[in-house]
């Protein structure tokens, strides 16, 4: 995905476009670039390959004056991560510019077609055809314009326009991606998540899919694609900015995994009662459908869909119906029996990872009923749901995922407790006592949290090793899928995490003294199944790092390193289990010098299948 930021008000654009870009790299560092216009009536265009810092330091602070502007920052797809192929781009007369955010499938045809014309193409992307067929639609009108070509186009976008005929206009449309206007007092803005906004304004309009928005200084009017004018809510952001700053830690996925305490804690509110009651109000509406249900898919992507498998183990457990996890890239093309008495459960931190998008869609269509687990309020996922859970964990901003792991497990935790709750699958009285063990999550979290020296010394140690495995059982498996995911994001070194029963089955051939083996051994009803997968590892010379729980008094004799988190029920171990994991990741990435919070490659979201 990239991100986008658009201005248009009496203010210079460039120093607020470069700032917004700053708060929006997450979303993807391939390159960056602005265009403002300027004093006299030009458009001036900057780009540059590579992170927002190559394009300042190529500016030097030799900004233009002037405004509207926009700014863009890129996770290829189309097209090397060039500066050719940066946006923004322009049309054959240079007065339009344009960024964009998606895919546009039939750009080939398009393309074809304006070459034929005439149209210069400097690019490679499936952008820069949008440009162009704006350019063939203005007549004057450059809301017009967008609409006209808009209508020729298939695929996913969000766009940011301008038009040197046009000084007091910035044009936005959005499919399928997010796009959000901001209103401020006698300017507008555009861009793809509040961060890049926020400092300016607090009061923005989520664009629905297909809004099309007229953005100027004195107001925003919005049009569908058919051309009529539609009214869309104001909502104001309740968040600061700070809440999106680094607070003096030195990495953002740092500051995230010191706020998880704070997470769970919000995630908690108004859904556990003082008497550990589970109630989940968001499910009111959808607690028909959810008694008739007689299975279950959890879906999501990369660190989602180990929340969704802890999920699925806990829902067939609790519940007694069958639920499965579903990787979101696969379930779409092969997709399960799915009717109306199935429940699928869509996991998303950002709520716009089309891989996670396209199954649920194709289960709304053949009846299912949805329910959503996302971070992003008014994110796409949201309008493909019947009912939505907020994970309430504040805005995640470093690109591997840590409290929006964990609040995802919880919510999703809570989801199974509701529905057993309202199936009458588990005593009221057993579901209290789950829930008043997930009330104490926020304190043995930050419990958990003090163990970081520990486990620097041990990253520090084995910060050398090629390889890693990670194994765990039960919702322990999960996490050990995620503890190698985690490392494999933050340090780029090799790790795989694999079901501890597995291990003899084929991957004990990869073990020797140099790869370490990390175990989740925490207490549970197969502690000695894990205990004894252990010790075929440490037979085979590995180097074991245990997670244990405290007061085990029989992990040393198989581990050399034990990290003792605190005491949970098993089902709920997850929550803590995973604390000590993004730790060793992110101190194994510190010693190991790589971009821990902008991983190369990554973007925090993928809107593209
Ligand atoms: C990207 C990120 C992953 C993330 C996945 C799902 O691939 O790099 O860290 O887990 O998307 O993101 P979501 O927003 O859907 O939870």
């Amino acid at each position: 995905m990239c991100g986008i930021v658009g201005y248009v008000g009496p203010r210079d654009a460039a120093p607020i476009l470069i700032e917004g870009l700053r708060r929006l790299e997450y979303r993807g560092y391939d390159s960056a670039g602005i265009a403002v216009m300027t004093a006299n009536g030009k458009v001036f265009i900057e780009k540059k390959a590579g992170k927002l810092t190559n394009l300042t330091e190529h500016l030097n602070g030799d900004t233009p004056a002037g405004g509207p502007g926009i700014g863009h920052t890129r996770w290829a797809t189309h097209g090397l991560p060039n500066d050719t192929n940066a946006h923004p781009h322009a049309d054959c007369t240079g007065q339009l510019a344009l960024i964009h955010n998606g895919i546009i499938e039939n750009y080939v045809e398009i393309k074809a077609r304006l070459v034929a014309e005439g149209h210069r193409f400097i690019s490679e992307t499936d952008t820069e055809v949008l440009a162009h067929l704006i350019e063939t639609k203005y007549h004057g009108d450059l809301v017009e314009a967008v609409r006209a070509a808009l209508g020729e186009v298939r695929g996913a976008y969000a766009i940011g326009v301008m038009h040197t005929d046009h000084p007091e206009r910035i044009v936005g449309a959005r499919m399928n991606v997010p796009l959000i206007v901001g209103l401020g007092d006698g300017e507008g803005f555009l861009a793809s998540d509040v961060p890049a906004i926020l400092e300016h304004t607090k009061n923005v309009v989520i664009l629905h899919e297909g809004d099309i928005a007229d953005v100027t200084p004195t107001g925003t009017r919005i049009l569908s694609l058919d051309g009529t004018e539609v009214q869309r809510d104001t909502t104001e952001i309740r968040w600061d900015i700070e809440a999106a700053e680094k607070g003096g830690f030195p990495h953002f996925t740092l500051k995230e995994i010191y706020e998880q305490p704070h997470a769970i804690q919000e995630s908690l509110r108004g859904r556990v009662a003082a008497n550990g009651s589970v109630r989940l109000t968001e499910l009111d509406g959808v607690a028909d459908r959810l008694r008739e249900i007689d299975r279950v898919y959890i879906v999501g992507c990369g660190t989602a869909s180990y929340a969704a498998h802890v999920a699925a183990y806990l829902i067939q457990e609790w519940v007694g119906i069958p639920a499965t996890m579903q990787v979101g890239s696969e379930m779409r093309y092969s997709p399960p029996p799915l009717d109306e008495r199935t429940l699928v459960i869509g996991v998303s931190q950002s709520g716009e990872t089309a891989d996670t998008l396209a199954p649920l869609k194709l289960a709304a269509e053949r009846g299912a009923a949805i329910v959503v687990v996302t971070n992003v309020v008014g994110s796409a996922i949201t309008r493909a749901a019947d009912a939505v859970c907020y994970l309430q964990a504040g805005p995640e901003i470093a690109v591997a995922s840590t409290k929006a792991f964990v609040t995802q497990v919880l919510v999703l935790q809570m989801i199974a407790l509701h529905l057993a709750g309202l199936r009458g699958t588990m005593p009221s009285n057993r579901i209290r006592t789950y829930g008043l063990a997930l009330r104490t999550l926020p304190r043995l979290a930050a419990q958990t949290l003090k163990l970081a020296p520990q486990i620097k010394k041990l990253a520090q140690r084995f910060a050398g090793a090629r390889d890693f495995i990670f194994i765990g059982r039960g919702v322990g498996f999960p996490i050990a899928m995620e503890g190698a995911l985690k490392l494999k994001e933050l340090s780029y070194v090799h790790a795989e995490g694999y079901a501890a029963g597995e291990l003899k089955h084929g991957p004990i051939a990869l073990l020797d003294p140099e790869t370490p083996l990390v175990a989740i051994a925490t207490q549970g009803a197969i502690y000695e199944k894990v205990a004894s997968n252990v010790a075929e590892a440490r037979a085979r010379s590995a180097p074991v790092i245990a997670i244990a729980t405290e007061g085990d008094d029989q992990i040393d004799h198989y581990a050399q390193d034990v990290i003792y988190v605190p005491e949970t029920p098993e089902a709920i171990s997850p929550v803590i289990a995973v604390l000590p994991l993004q730790i060793l990741a992110y101190e194994i990435a510190v010693a190991r010098g790589t971009d821990v919070d902008q991983p190369r490659n990554l973007a925090k979201s993928v809107t593209v299948e």
